[in-house]
């Protein structure tokens, strides 16, 4: 071994196989190697987060023969640590001239060259990867204790963390699964919104608190079986403060990452409806104590309680808001969710701007089904955390359900809605396992 040179290899290290054993290898027999192992925020921005955390992983790396030392890697690009330390090789798979790896590895042949460095690419490995690992990790599940922390460490991670709402088995997959190539790379939902109004609705009633907490048990229990995303449930009110602890209790055991309670009492309706009906806020020192409650009840240190504010749903002002906010994160909340039915997002923002003065400041969580032209960037730059798309799926259900219906009343046969349709063949190979 040449100890005089200085060999770099960046990693995931998430799902260690033979493949990265091989590029170590090739890399001791270069020099003394530096790992650079991916920090959660750097795999995050391109794609899903690591089981491991970046703690376990750099562990794993540690312990490897022929590694010298591991550094965190902060971005997927690889220029910061190359400055840093100098190395006279890069090793890596070749893997990595395709797709959106492929201009970080330009930029690691421009920048070695700027100090006669040199990339070394071992050939790929074949009949293994992290993907189809992966792969064969989603087929097997998950823990409680994995899905329910995922929650903090995508807030870690992540400059926004998007949720979508699910309401059966069948949309969970979708949220679990869909996803979009980027330049940027890999774009996802990271989560799923339990929405009590998409629930209610799925199951033909309103959103009034009259699905119990054991009916929305069961549909958690079918989006689990499918899914390995955290899941945030709404819990409406949260009811009485000694029914929310078990509520708690209960969502913790299932390895779902938070509950979001609102501050209304009483019969509670759907917050879009705002004032055209009858509807009461809490008062903040009831609420509080509700938080308190959920607090004390939980067991484990990585559940969220997430306090929502409705005072501009209710036309209470921002000043209410703001005061309930400081109120509610004084009483324990992990994070507050303000919400609005406004058109535009400016009673947000303005709600945003006040917050980021917070002296003690938790994730803040948005809506934007009524001002729907925001977008994630202007979220993020407002400071907003987690975005929820709290219905979209039942609402484009509907209205193709619908038509379908008609169209068989209509022709009084199924042949002319066919071309709307899934067809049959794909249905049967929709869920895995049918075959
Ligand atoms: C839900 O999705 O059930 C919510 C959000 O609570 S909202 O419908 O806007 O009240
Ligand atoms: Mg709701």
């Amino acid at each position: 071994m040449l100890d005089d040179k200085i060999v770099y290899v960046g990693m995931s290290a998430d799902i260690i196989h033979p493949g990265h054993l091989n590029i170590i290898r090739r890399a001791a027999e270069l020099g003394k190697v530096t790992v650079g192992v991916l920090t959660d925020s750097a795999i995050a921005s391109y794609k899903r987060l690591p089981y491991m955390t970046y703690e376990q992983r750099k562990e794993i790396i540690e312990g490897l023969k022929g590694v010298d030392r591991v550094v965190p890697q902060e971005q997927l690009d690889y220029v910061p640590n190359l400055l840093k330390y100098h190395p006279d090789y890069v090793v890596h798979g070749d893997d990595w001239q395709e797709g959106v790896q492929k201009y970080v590895r330009q930029a690691v042949i421009d920048t070695l060259a700027t100090w006669g460095g040199q990339l070394v690419e071992v050939p790929y490995t074949r009949g293994i990867s992290s993907t189809q690992l992966n792969h064969a990790l989603k087929n097997n599940g998950t823990t409680p204790d994995l899905r329910r922390n995922k929650l903090r460490r995508l807030l870690d991670a992540k400059p926004i963390v998007r949720l979508l709402e699910a309401h059966s088995g069948l949309t969970g997959l979708i949220v679990e699964n869909i996803a979009i190539d980027t330049e940027k790379g890999r774009r996802e939902f990271d989560g799923i919104w339990a929405s009590s109004l998409t629930e209610s609705t799925a199951k033909g009633k309103p959103d009034i608190e009259a699905v119990d907490v054991s009916a929305r048990v069961a549909t958690l229990n079918d989006l689990i079986e499918v899914t390995t995303k955290p899941i945030v449930y709404d819990a409406d009110t949260g009811g009485k403060p000694e029914h929310f602890q078990y509520t708690v209790r209960t969502l913790e055991r299932l390895g779902v990452s938070a509950a979001i309670i609102e501050d209304k009492i009483g019969l509670k309706k759907n917050s879009l409806l705002g004032n055209d009906v009858v509807q009461h806020q809490d008062s903040i020192e009831d609420f509080a104590n509700k938080i308190s409650a959920g607090k004390k009840a939980q067991v484990t240190n990585d559940f969220m309680i997430i306090a929502r504010i409705e005072s501009l749903i209710l036309d209470k002002g921002l000043d209410d808001a703001l005061e309930r906010a400081k109120a509610y994160i004084d009483a324990g909340a992990d994070g507050i969710l303000i919400h609005s039915r406004a058109k535009t997002p400016d009673d947000i923002f303005a709600f945003c701007a006040e917050y980021k003065n917070f002296s003690r400041r938790v994730p803040l969580f948005v809506v934007p089904t009524t001002y729907n032209s925001v977008t994630e960037d202007e979220l993020v730059e407002a400071g907003v955390d987690v975005v929820i798309y709290a219905n979209h799926l039942i609402r484009a259900a509907y209205p193709a359900m619908v038509e379908t219906a008609k169209s068989i009343l209509i022709h009084q046969r199924s042949l002319e809605v066919d071309s709307m349709l899934i067809p049959i063949k794909e249905t049967l190979e929709l869920i895995p396992g049918c075959k």
